[in-house]
């Protein structure tokens, strides 16, 4: 069943900062931009690159290993070489606490 889990607490991700952690077996990549909160797998579609090493554009962050491009509100690959949108997850903030959504 699928239920939120704590990650980190809010002042470790304060705006433009970004955070890798583990979630079930899974590496998160989780960004504060502007002081709103995403999350998305931190392993590129197309050949597993750690996203959170890109460039972050906006809401875009760019693949380190070969350049393709998602959008970190959803995981919408915005280019090639990825074809494959990124995995998403919903993220909370309760208190001092960040929480994602796994299951
Ligand atoms: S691994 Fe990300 S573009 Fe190739």
């Amino acid at each position: 069943m699928a239920e939120y889990v704590h990650v980190a607490r809010l002042d470790e991700l304060p705006p433009g900062e970004r955070l890798v952690v583990e979630i079930r077996r899974r590496w998160v990549a989780i960004f504060n931009v502007d002081g709103q909160l995403y999350a998305i797998e931190d392993r590129c579609t197309h050949d597993d690159g750690p996203l959170a090493e890109g460039e972050l554009k906006g809401c875009e962050i760019i693949c380190p290993r070969h350049g393709a491009r998602f959008d970190i509100r959803d995981g919408t690959v915005l280019s090639a070489p990825a074809l494959v949108n990124v995995p998403s997850y919903e993220i909370r903030v309760v208190g001092e606490d960040i929480q994602i959504k796994s299951g």
